[in-house]
């Protein structure tokens, strides 16, 4: 049966076509976070996606013209949402010169003009409306500025936007980036034919949205850990009051059918058995560690307790593949952080193949000093999830196949 990560491993690669004296369109990720000064507070999407353009650089592509989103702009050409802030970065990590293209309709000659070396980045595509309707005006309009198509933007891959899926309508030539390929093989090896017992440690905010993503894994894994504010659904809904603790109230029927049906799969289930507490997130007083049936009058569980973390530890110790979305508490905030960190750790510290998917996690990941022991990171978040849930993403869904003849 092919499966539908085989269906998104069968793509064809960059590697397999000619760029030379082509206008190469690549849609990358540069979505990255940013801090209230507009400085950019994390760059792995950035140095991601180089490989990708300085093999387009180095093959002789006639131009190269980069299109990404950034944030969600409500209101077109809203300035904070400006693509020119990561320009510098971009020149920096690719040691040469990049245009920027405000309006890359009036800069269509310019873009077709074949001169070596040159490099474009178009601004926000999200200033278009027709971005995320998917609108084939702008995506024949993009694919006008090309004769190669690449989608290398995994990030955006969930998304079935013009430039990240109908664009490839209209190219001849629609190929896979090289960070597309890496994420695929990556997500396929612990998927696919995983080493068992696969353990899946879901925690974060997002609550509604991964909690759907639990009832399609669990004919996968072996075990679910559950920490963050996920698992304080998870603690209503055996009957815990959580106070004022974080959790979704429309999504307590659904924790009690994850776990209704996970016993029927054997999937073992571990929820957190202390946690720590606060009186107040910004201004914190009184801290304590409770178990997790006796938060206190007023207070909010915001990290897993000690006991939890051995808990977890040993569960993730006998795993043999482990995969990792959301963090166990606030770990923005050093005084909750530690829950987090002490999992980041316990899951480096594996013989085993781990993957961490999610923005926050991936940072959390990075703030423990275990980025160099996991074996992968994922530059995808919603993308990540999607592939769990067992989707073929749109990204991937118009590129040419492998064993398409040129
Ligand atoms: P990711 O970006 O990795 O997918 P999410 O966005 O779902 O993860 O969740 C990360 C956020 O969840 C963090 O900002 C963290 O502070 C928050 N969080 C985790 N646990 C709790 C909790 N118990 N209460 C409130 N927020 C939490
Ligand atoms: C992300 O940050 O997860 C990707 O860039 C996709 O962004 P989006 O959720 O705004 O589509
Ligand atoms: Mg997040």
């Amino acid at each position: 049966m092919t499966s539908n990560i085989s269906i998104m491993q069968g793509v064809k690669s960059l590697k397999a076509i000619d760029v030379e004296g082509k206008k190469v369109l690549i849609r990358v990720d540069f979505n990255v976070p940013i801090d209230s000064h507009g400085n950019i507070t994390d760059d792995r999407r950035i140095r991601a996606a180089l490989p990708t353009i300085n093999y387009c650089i180095d093959n002789n592509a006639c131009s190269i013209t980069l299109v990404s989103h950034f944030g969600d702009p409500k209101t077109p050409n809203d300035p904070k949402f400006s693509l020119k802030l990561i320009v510098k970065r971009l020149e920096r990590l690719l040691h040469r010169r990049v245009e920027f293209i405000e309006d890359f309709e009036a800069s269509k000659n310019e873009i077709a003009a074949c001169s070596l070396e040159r490099v474009f980045l178009l601004e926000n595509i999200r200033y278009h409306a027709g971005e995320k309707k998917n609108d084939p005006e702008l995506s024949k309009k993009l694919a006008s500025i090309c004769d190669v198509y690449v989608n290398d933007a995994f990030g955006a891959s969930h998304r079935k936007h013009a430039s990240t899926y109908g664009v490839a309508e209209f190219v001849e030539t629609k190929v896979a980036g090289f960070l597309m390929m890496r994420e695929i093989e990556a997500f396929a090896k612990a998927l696919e034919n995983p080493v068992r017992p696969i353990a899946l440690v879901v925690g974060g905010a997002k609550i509604s949205s991964k909690i759907t993503l639990l009832k399609s894994v669990l004919g996968k894994v072996d075990k679910l850990i559950i920490g963050g504010a996920m698992s304080n659904t998870f603690l209503k809904a055996m009957g815990y009051d959580m106070q004022g603790s974080r959790y979704e109230a429309d999504f307590v029927e659904t924790a009690l059918e994850v776990m209704q049906e996970a016993r029927k799969n054997s999937v073992k289930i571990y929820l957190p058995v202390d946690v720590v507490v606060t009186d107040s997130i910004e201004s914190p007083i009184d801290v304590k560690e409770v178990p997790a049936q006796d938060v206190l009058e007023g207070f909010k569980a915001v990290d897993i307790g000690p006991a939890t973390v051995k808990l977890f530890s040993e569960a993730i110790g006998l795993s043999n593949t482990i995969i990792w979305n959301g963090p166990m508490g606030i770990y923005e905030i050093d005084k909750f952080s530690k829950g987090t960190f002490k999992i980041a750790s316990a899951i480096a510290e594996c013989y085993a193949y781990t993957i961490v998917g999610g923005g926050d996690t991936a940072d959390a990941v990075d703030r423990a000093g275990e980025a160099d022991n996991f074996s992968f990171i994922s530059t995808g978040g919603g993308a990540s999830l999607e592939l769990l849930e067992g989707k073929v993403l749109p990204g991937f869904s118009l590129l040419d196949r492998a064993d398409k003849e040129d």
